[in-house]
């Protein structure tokens, strides 16, 4: 019995396993109910003390070498099956991100303005009063301030989020001489109601230009430059009378959006014409104020919103889109 044992144990080390039918070949051999251990197990049982003792070792011996055999395959075969790769599946998709779409149209904006020789300058969102107002020829207690609800984040009425990016180009023209020609985009806060028209946050770029005999034909040639090179050559455009405290004279731009859809008619109040920015000749006040010579130099300035114009290049109704983050919403805007 010991030398049959014996010729197992080595049969067992010496095999290898090629595939599943073997494994199960193995099994029913060695350990199934009418395999050679129990068969073995049986015949032990029969042994004399005195053999039971020297063959029950062995048999031992061959039970843990079969067991063994048997789970390093079931063990290898787990491995292979977390190792191997199904090249038929579809690979890990990295989706790859992209612009905001206010941060494309700013971006073409710029572009615009680049070409022509403007520079782009920034500012912080946290303002105080003289940056954002007085310097603006909007002193205390002038009414104009009425006209841009503003948040105060402190005690200190001085402290306030910045209402427009005017007060960036005041920044710059405290350390800057004229020529200047800048363009300003930036963040801007208003104190209120969110629909889907209006923001308490919002973005704008601001343009200024200051120069020896600097017109206001000079501004309207370059606004019809920019408008045209964003919505097409055969625009319309139209400059209408308005007021801003730091510009004198002072117009509104509007450009004629037609009346070809129901959207057209909600947007445009049935007239087909869009009010689309501000800008005027900067105020003298405003030179002074920065220690500019008013009769040496003029300028002018112009302001719009890049919200506005998103949403007419991209057909887009409500506003507060831009700011809920809705990736299929964003999605639509990848390049
Ligand atoms: N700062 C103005 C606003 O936010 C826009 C503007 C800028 C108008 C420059 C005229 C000239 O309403």
């Amino acid at each position: 019995m010991e030398e049959k044992i014996n010729k197992y144990i080595n049969d067992i080390n010496t095999l290898t396993f090629s595939n599943a039918q073997d494994v199960d070949e193995f099994y029913k051999k060695y350990l199934s109910k009418r395999g050679v251990l129990n068969d073995l197990f049986s015949q032990f049982k029969n042994l004399s003390p005195v053999e039971k003792k020297k063959t029950g070792k062995l048999l031992n011996e061959l039970k843990t070498t079969a067991l063994t055999k048997f789970k390093s395959y079931k063990i290898g075969e787990e491995q292979v099956k977390k190792k191997s790769i199904d090249l038929t599946l579809p690979g890990n998709y990295q989706s790859a991100g992209g612009h905001h779409p206010l941060s494309q149209v700013k971006r073409q904006i710029i572009e615009i303005f680049e070409k022509v020789g403007f520079k782009i300058t920034t500012g912080p969102e946290i303002e105080d009063d003289w940056h954002n107002f007085s310097a603006l020829n909007m002193p205390k207690n002038h009414p104009a301030r009425d006209m841009q609800d503003t948040f105060f984040i402190t005690l200190d009425p001085d402290i306030l989020l910045r209402t427009h990016t005017s007060s960036i180009q005041i920044r710059y023209l405290e350390n800057n001489t004229p020529p200047v020609r800048i363009i300003s985009p930036g963040r801007v806060f208003r104190k209120e109601d969110i629909s889907a028209r209006s923001h308490c946050l919002f973005h704008q770029i601001e343009g200024l230009y200051i120069d020896e005999n600097v017109t206001f034909s000079d501004l309207k040639k370059m606004i019809t430059y920019f408008l045209k090179s964003l919505f097409g050559e055969k625009l319309k455009t139209r400059f209408r009378p308005s007021f801003f405290p730091f510009t004198e004279p002072s117009a509104e731009v509007d450009i004629y959006w037609g009346l070809n859809s129901d959207t057209d008619y909600k947007i445009t109040k049935g007239t087909g014409w869009l009010e689309i920015m501000g800008c005027g000749m900067i105020d003298p006040n405003v030179l002074e104020n920065l220690k500019i010579d008013s009769t040496k130099f003029s300028g002018y300035a112009f302001g719009l919103g890049i919200e506005r114009i998103t949403m007419l290049l991209h057909q887009i109704e409500d506003l507060r889109l831009f700011f809920e983050n809705d990736l299929r919403f964003l999605k639509q805007f990848r390049i």
